[in-house]
């Protein structure tokens, strides 16, 4: 070969890739380009939106004030086809167009209800997890009905689509769905924003086997309708209260119910039924107490759906329907707060409602203060009330140990510009929220004085969203009589401080005291002088004290808690045995923290039974954190992602460094 050969070679070489990168790339590359301004154009606009920087919509031009959904559920395809019918009222005449959220929604054509002329629109690149702006224009009248027809992507992130496999029947599949905070959008083209407020009807055909709910009341049935290769059946919903998208819910699956009150069923698959009913036959008591603490119950119907375990949540306070997790089930109704807080959101979310997802603690902190004042008067009374404040405390240290305590996200009154609300979620305002309010109860005058102003502000803030000044101006009006109390409340840091609370209430001891003391014994205790325990040690106290007990072993100072005393400690108490998810979580977390070998069997079954990110997230966080473990979680994910809905494997994936 000679030299002359080589060099033409390489230049033929340099010349074909100069052509392969200069003349093919120049077209995609100012297309990037363009699509990189368009989207940095489309983030600005979100950002710069008055109302909610996680959405499109302008409900200040122009408002959806009620839909009409029509859809079918398509499980071989998994996607919803639909036609949705949105009543909208310009808010001023000039206005001719109006601004919807879509995700992954294929359109199909948007017309004029009324006169079935076609409607001009354009749907913009898709920006993130905000997706993409849909813009109508509008006919000529200030109030007009917008007809869009649409398909739902199979990877819709408010959807998850089970297998036969994957339920407790193993026969049919199921279609659950899980909206807020940004994911309706998804399902449905609309105002995806809690500021707009709709009333909503529906249409649901399903496989005829099948049976549909919604976060609305049931109206009827129509027949089975046989067509060449399937029978399905229209299930109809009425939800005459004005809600936000995100409680917009559907579930799809084998269910059938039995009633456990005077206004309330439980759903669920035929095999769970029995122990659903049982775990929450205090729903009533519940309901009755919330009503005696902020009044009426408006919503007519409270049901209760127990999903499929892959469910993400512990409880979603979808109207007339809350959506739980299995993992309730312990079978000795020792997790059923969950239910009084979803009741709680009845008043404090589902009637007085944030505004934009900055204002989220109105939502949550109210919900847990309301939460533990029907828990403290089922069972337990002020101290147990005040020891589920104390308890909530640890997770919020937990979460603003994690978050890093000047993090943004430890505020109470959150930025929202260009910040998926998925990744600022944490406890910070379930529990900072019920701090803020608990002290407030205290500085005001205690309960007598509170609950009749709590009483008053939802009254008045009823079927409206509301924003943290309308709270606090309301507040200030109320007891205005009460300068010298007001003047001490430092809103500023409250509100706008990050770390933990600035002031912290002295709770009520008397049932964490044993707790504490019992896990500073074994804290104490050498490794191998085990005797001094006994099973009964834990026998009088709770599932919530045992989570206590558990809670202070985990926080025990590093190398006091070996891996033996974890064994002996899971001896001594049958923890292994112990099917109560709570205290299992922390038990599992503990012996990984431990470096314990034994249990990562137990550890690696239950984050592949269940998809609650309560439980998965903090076990692949532990599992990830032991050198010996890491790979076992990488592996485990990826065997089991599939098995997790949207949000929860991208929340796992980022406590494994992931990407998905
Ligand atoms: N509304 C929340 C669940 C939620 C929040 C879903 C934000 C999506 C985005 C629900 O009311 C809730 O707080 N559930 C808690 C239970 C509660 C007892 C703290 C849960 O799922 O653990
Ligand atoms: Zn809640």
């Amino acid at each position: 070969m000679t030299i002359s050969y080589i060099l033409s070679s390489i230049a033929v070489l340099l010349i074909s890739l100069f052509f392969l990168f200069f003349r093919s790339n120049p077209t995609t590359r100012s297309d990037t380009m363009a699509n990189t301004s368009a989207t940095e154009a489309l983030l600005d606009e979100l950002r710069q939106n008055p109302v909610d920087p996680n959405s499109f919509a302008r409900p200040d031009l122009s408002r959806v004030d009620h839909i009409l959904w029509k859809a079918f559920v398509n499980f071989e395809k998994q996607t919803i086809g639909a036609t949705v019918d949105l009543t909208v009222q310009k808010q001023t005449e000039t206005v001719d167009e109006i601004l919807l959220d879509t995700s992954g929604l294929s359109i199909d054509g948007v017309t004029d209800a009324q006169t079935g002329q076609p409607l001009n629109y354009t749907l913009s690149p898709s920006v993130a997890v905000f997706g993409a702006k849909l813009t109508v224009k509008l006919p000529a009248s200030v109030r007009s009905t917008v007809r869009i027809a649409y398909r739902t992507s199979s990877k819709a992130t408010a959807l998850q689509w089970l297998k036969p496999e994957q339920t407790a029947g193993k026969r049919h599949p199921y279609l659950l769905s899980q909206c807020q905070a940004i994911h309706c959008r998804s399902i449905l083209p609309i105002q995806d924003t809690p500021a707009v407020k709709q009333t909503y009807d529906a249409a649901i055909v399903a496989p005829k086997d099948l049976v549909v709910l919604m976060s609305a009341v049931r109206d009827g049935t129509g027949a089975v309708h046989q067509s060449d290769n399937s029978a399905t059946k229209e299930y109809r919903f009425k939800q005459k209260i004005a809600i936000p998208s995100y409680l917009i819910a559907i579930a799809v699956g084998d269910l059938v119910s039995k009633e456990i009150g005077p206004r309330s069923h439980v759903w669920s698959e035929p095999a769970l039924i029995d122990r659903c009913a049982y775990e929450f036959a205090n729903t009533e008591k519940m309901l009755a107490t919330a009503e005696s603490i902020v009044g009426p119950y408006v919503w007519g119907v409270y049901d209760l759906l127990v999903l499929p375990p892959s469910f993400p949540f512990g409880g979603m306070e979808n109207p007339c329907l809350t959506f739980v997790t299995p993992t309730l089930l312990a079978g000795d109704r020792s997790l059923e707060s969950v239910v009084a807080h979803e009741i709680a959101h009845s008043w404090t979310g589902n009637l007085v409602t944030n505004k934009n997802w900055g204002h989220f603690w109105l939502n949550e902190g109210f919900t847990t203060f309301l939460e533990n004042k029907i828990v403290g008067r089922l069972s337990g009374g002020e101290p147990n009330r005040q020891f589920r404040a104390f308890e909530g405390l640890k997770s919020l240290k937990n979460d603003i140990d994690n978050l890093g305590r000047d993090s943004p996200f430890t505020k109470l009154l959150i930025d929202h510009r260009g910040v998926d609300p998925d990744d600022a979620f944490s406890t910070v305002p379930y529990y900072k929220g019920h701090t803020f309010l608990f002290y407030l109860e205290q500085l005001l005058g205690g309960p007598e004085v509170f609950e009749p102003f709590l009483r008053t502000y939802i009254d008045n803030f009823k079927y409206k969203v509301i924003e943290t000044n309308d709270f606090r101006s309301f507040l200030q009006n109320y007891f205005s009589d009460n300068k010298e109390a007001l003047s001490r409340i430092d809103w500023g840091l409250w509100i706008n401080g990050t770390g933990m609370p600035h002031i912290i209430p002295d709770y009520d001891q008397t049932l964490a005291k044993e707790c504490i003391e019992l896990a500073n014994r074994w804290i104490a205790a050498a490794d191998t002088d085990w005797s001094q325990f006994r099973a009964n040690d834990i026998s009088a106290m709770d599932a919530w004290q045992r989570v206590e007990f558990l809670n202070n072993l985990l926080a025990a100072p590093e190398g006091k808690i070996s891996a033996a005393k974890v064994e002996a400690i899971t001896r001594t108490y049958g923890l292994q045995d112990n099917h109560n998810s709570e205290i299992r979580c922390l038990w599992l977390r503990l012996s990984l923290a431990a470096h314990c070998k034994a249990y990562t069997a137990d550890a690696v079954q239950f984050i592949t039974s269940q998809g609650r990110m309560k439980f998965v997230k903090p076990i692949y966080k532990a599992l990830y954190a032991w050198d010996e473990t890491r790979q076992l979680a990488v592996d485990t994910f990826k065997a089991n992602a599939h098995q997790l809905m949207d949000m929860s494997a991208k929340a796992v994936a980022k406590e494994l460094h992931l990407n998905v």
